[in-house]
């Protein structure tokens, strides 16, 4: 079984990602790290800086994901800035910015790294478009989840498994996991 790390603070990431993983004999294996995260509006530009720090830095072989929400309604924000939107005006601030909207077209994006210690990144990408809800639902999921509707049902609704069969990083994962798979290392 090929073993990666996945350098990243967030569980709910760990969790699809090993799911998926393992069903195809990669063990992940989380790694609490903060590497500094580039400014710039480019998921894989910030992905591959992260992967290629990471790897640097912990002299291991790593992965690292970046994602975001994009709502061309407004402009595309969060996109890059979704993590300090989250925490700062979290689901409800959204879902107040959105109030006056018709437009409720959204999309999650993602961007993996991979990296070997020395070596240069790849990135791998993925998208799942949907729609902004008109309330918070589900208990499942992290972030922006219960606020992204995927046809009748949020992010928050579905288990784990239903998730990574549609989501923007289980699409990502897909295509790394097909690379390493067919990589010697
Ligand atoms: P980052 O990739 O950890 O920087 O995530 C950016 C922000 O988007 C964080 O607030 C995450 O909680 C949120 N986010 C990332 N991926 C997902 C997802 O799959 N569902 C819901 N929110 C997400």
């Amino acid at each position: 079984m090929k073993a990666i790390y996945f350098v990243t603070n967030n569980t709910g990431k760990v969790k699809e990602a090993k799911a998926l993983c393992e069903e195809h004999d990669i063990k992940i294996q989380q790694i609490r790290y903060e590497y500094p995260e580039l400014q710039s509006d480019d998921l894989e530009t910030i992905a591959k800086y992260g992967a290629e720090f990471s790897a640097r830095a912990l002299n291991k072989t790593v992965i690292v994901e970046d994602a975001g929400l994009f709502i061309p309604a407004l402009g595309g924000f969060p996109g890059p800035y979704s993590a300090y939107v989250f925490k700062t005006i979290g689901n409800e601030g959204i879902l107040g910015l959105m109030s006056d909207k018709k437009n409720r077209e959204a999309y999650f994006e993602s961007a993996v790294g991979y990296c070997e210690p020395g070596g240069g990144a790849i990135t791998f990408t993925g998208i799942a478009n949907g729609k902004i809800a008109h309330e918070i639902r589900g208990e499942h999921g992290f972030g922006y989840d219960p606020i992204f509707l995927y046809d009748d049902k949020t992010f928050g609704e579905l288990s784990i498994e239903e998730k990574n069969k549609v989501s923007h990083r289980c699409k990502a994962l897909k295509k790394f996991v097909k690379w390493i798979s067919a990589k010697d290392i």
